[in-house]
């Protein structure tokens, strides 16, 4: 990674980071990984400066490092082999699929929606990992249809449909194979994260306890189901977690229900954190995978079973930035310094959902000290719009800057929305110096294409 802040071939330090002064300018490993300053002191991403990218495609914009996102994807084969699932959740579109698809990596779908931009994208039904808590008959029969790679299985009601696509004579799908299931559970693991993305605790909507018997109950039921194979176990703990001791812990919980199973297969779902701010320090995918196999052979997991996961964030997150344009800069003596832009909680709704930090620079001069204390807020009617509640930016800030927020490729353009009716921006996909708009700007057109 070009590093102006080391310059000189002097070493990059590695975690944790070198904490620099709270004006200092914007931490170089919360920027993508081709990140370089131009001539004129710009950042480009991709060899793509970004102030010449906003003003060719305009603002508010997702620009995603191409390399990046590659680079992610072959860390996630390298540590947990072919075939490890994307969690499309985080970022999908057809360019990402045919992406995460190239790198060999296999497709997470949550939903019917998700499965038909995934197959739109050439995914084929075998690189399919179905997911959800409430499939429906109509979801279950389009999985069967497109011959899916495995079912991951939730809840009881989904075996009883199962089952009812079975006697409909539904199930004998066009792959000339029983399809794989896999049964979630719950391992009784409290990760530490926000509340509203944990997943592993007893109390939960997601899968089957492991500690009640339902897990055991659900797995006899699923082995008698024709058409079907019951290959393995998953579970998924939560997001955005930063201990690796939590998979360790949760892998503990998974052997010996493999094992009493002879399963063939063991999904640990995904859930790696990455970092937002300055200070916070995640371990990468490889450290990750190495921990994951490490605590494998410690609780005695077979080594003929296969041991995958589903990360999601760790692949997109820092791969990309938003591209916003600053539209006014309100100082209100004593109080504080609100900077509004031109997008908000309608293309990133982290801030308001669950608290999480972001950061602010200037794409014109990213090496800039960022000594001026503001809080950067959207255009939406409600005073929760903020996108960075404590951002730091150049003192010579003016109206019509390109500002930029990094670590934004997860769960922002996947989770955006039309509030106020705004227009959901395009996704920009830069590399080798070009770029290239992988999903286009709506349109008004757009916003009233399903009015009758
Ligand atoms: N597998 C399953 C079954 C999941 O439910 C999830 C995420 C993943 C994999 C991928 O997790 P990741 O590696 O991205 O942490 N909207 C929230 C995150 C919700 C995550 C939901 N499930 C956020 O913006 O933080």
């Amino acid at each position: 990674m070009t590093n102006p802040q080391f310059p000189s071939g002097a070493p990059v330090p590695e975690s944790p980071a070198p904490a620099s002064p709270p004006d200092g300018p914007i931490h170089w490993d919360l920027l993508p990984d081709t990140s370089a300053v131009t001539g004129d002191g710009h950042l480009s991403v991709g060899g793509v400066d970004l102030v010449q990218l906003a003003e060719e495609v305009g603002t508010p914009a997702f620009v995603y490092d191409e390399d990046h996102l590659r680079a992610r994807c072959r860390e996630a084969v390298a540590g947990f082999g072919p075939g490890v699932a994307y969690a499309t959740k985080a970022f999908l579109c057809k360019a990402m699929a045919a992406l995460a698809l190239e790198e060999k990596m296999a497709l997470d779908v949550s939903t019917g929606g998700e499965m038909a931009v995934a197959l739109a994208g050439g995914a084929s039904g075998e690189h399919l990992v179905c997911h959800g808590n409430n499939k429906s008959s109509e979801e279950l029969a389009a999985a069967l249809r497109a011959g899916v790679g495995r079912i991951v299985v939730d809840s009881f009601d989904e075996i009883n449909r199962l089952r009812a696509l079975v006697t409909a004579g539904l199930t004998s799908g066009s792959v000339g194979r029983r399809t794989r299931l896999l049964v979630r559970v719950t391992p009784g693991i409290e990760a530490h994260t926000h509340e509203f993305v944990k997943t592993g605790q007893e109390d939960t909507k997601f899968g089957f306890s492991l500690a009640s018997g339902a897990a055991a109950e659900a797995a006899d039921a699923l082995r008698g189901l024709a058409d079907f194979e019951l290959v393995g176990v998953h579970a998924h703990i939560g997001s955005q977690i930063f201990e690796v001791s939590a998979f360790v812990e949760e892998i503990a919980a998974l052997v010996p229900f493999v094992v009493e199973n002879r399963f063939s297969e063991c999904c640990i779902g995904g859930g790696l954190g990455v970092a937002y701010v300055e200070g916070e320090v995640a371990p990468s995918i490889t450290e990750w995978a190495l921990a994951v196999h490490a605590a494998a052979r410690t609780a005695g997991l077979p080594q003929t079973v296969r041991l995958t996961a589903e990360p999601g964030r760790a692949i997109v997150a820092s791969a990309a930035v938003t591209l916003y344009r600053v539209g006014t800069i309100k100082r209100l003596p004593g109080l504080r310094c609100y900077v509004a832009v031109d997008g908000g909680m309608s293309d990133n709704p982290r801030p308001v959902l669950y608290g999480s930090g972001y950061e602010a620079f200037l794409p014109r001069a990213p090496l800039a000290p960022r000594p001026l204390c503001t809080r950067v807020v959207g255009k939406h009617c409600e005073s929760g719009d903020v996108i960075v509640d404590d951002a730091r930016l150049p003192s010579d800030l003016v109206v019509g800057d390109v500002l930029a927020t990094p670590v934004t490729g997860a769960y922002g353009f996947a989770m955006s929305s039309n509030y106020n009716r705004v227009l959901r921006p395009p996704v920009v996909f830069v590399s080798d110096g070009r770029h290239r708009v992988v999903v286009r700007r709506e349109t008004e057109a757009d916003l009233l294409a399903c009015e009758a």
